[in-house]
């Protein structure tokens, strides 16, 4: 089936990566639907213009609980295997991720644990670490704490802004975000503890 529900609140870019991924044939997975919790997000114009169904469902004022129902008809309605966080900016409820129990994915611009939750990028200038990067993880209750899938890493420069580190990490985002997906519909790897371990390592 390989039916991606794609969770999005801006720009949409990872979103278009993946997208480019099946288009080109390498991912074998097909984007039953994409939602933004913003009705103004540009990532639901670029999903239109892609042919693919694209839903805005706005979230503002609305409680956590209330809003998760709604989006979890719109995912099993569009029958969806998978759900992909791609810049979702909205903390989901625990009624939610028990309803896809790991088959919740989120990436995040940092090398995790690192600099969890908002402008990760940020805190990692500002920490001063010499290397950041991204990370795919399967979603838990906590904050971009789940079972890591994979991660890419990038050199941060002396003379790097927020700005300019993000533009490089987010390269590795739309690289291995593709990957990532492709492993988790294989099947081909298990959980042990907190450790993803894909087959072909085992
Ligand atoms: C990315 O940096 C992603 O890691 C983070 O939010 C940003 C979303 O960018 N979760 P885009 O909307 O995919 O362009």
């Amino acid at each position: 089936m390989r039916r991606l529900g794609i969770l999005i609140s801006g720009r949409g870019s990872n979103f278009a990566a993946i997208a480019d991924s099946i288009d080109r044939g390498r991912l074998d997975a097909e984007i039953a639907v994409v939602i933004s919790n913003h009705a103004d997000a540009p990532g639901l114009v670029v999903a239109h213009n892609r042919g693919l169904r694209a839903i805005a469902l706005p979230s503002l004022g609305l409680d956590r609980e209330v809003y998760d129902r709604q989006l979890i008809s719109e995912l099993r309605q569009a029958n969806v295997e998978l759900v992909c966080l791609a810049g979702y900016l909205r903390i989901l409820s625990g009624r939610f991720i028990r309803e896809f129990p790991q088959r919740i994915l989120n990436i995040h611009p940092s090398l995790l644990p690192a600099f969890p939750g908002l402008d990760a990028q940020h805190q990692a200038v500002a920490h001063g670490v010499k290397f950041s990067g991204c990370t795919v993880h399967f979603v838990d209750e906590g904050l971009d704490s789940g079972p890591i899938i994979k991660q890419a890493a990038v050199p941060v420069l002396d003379e790097d802004t927020a700005e300019t580190l993000a533009s490089r990490i987010i390269k590795e985002e739309h690289r291995i975000y593709s990957e990532a997906i492709a492993l988790v519909l294989s099947g081909r790897y298990r959980i042990d503890g907190r450790r993803v371990i894909a087959s072909e390592q085992l």
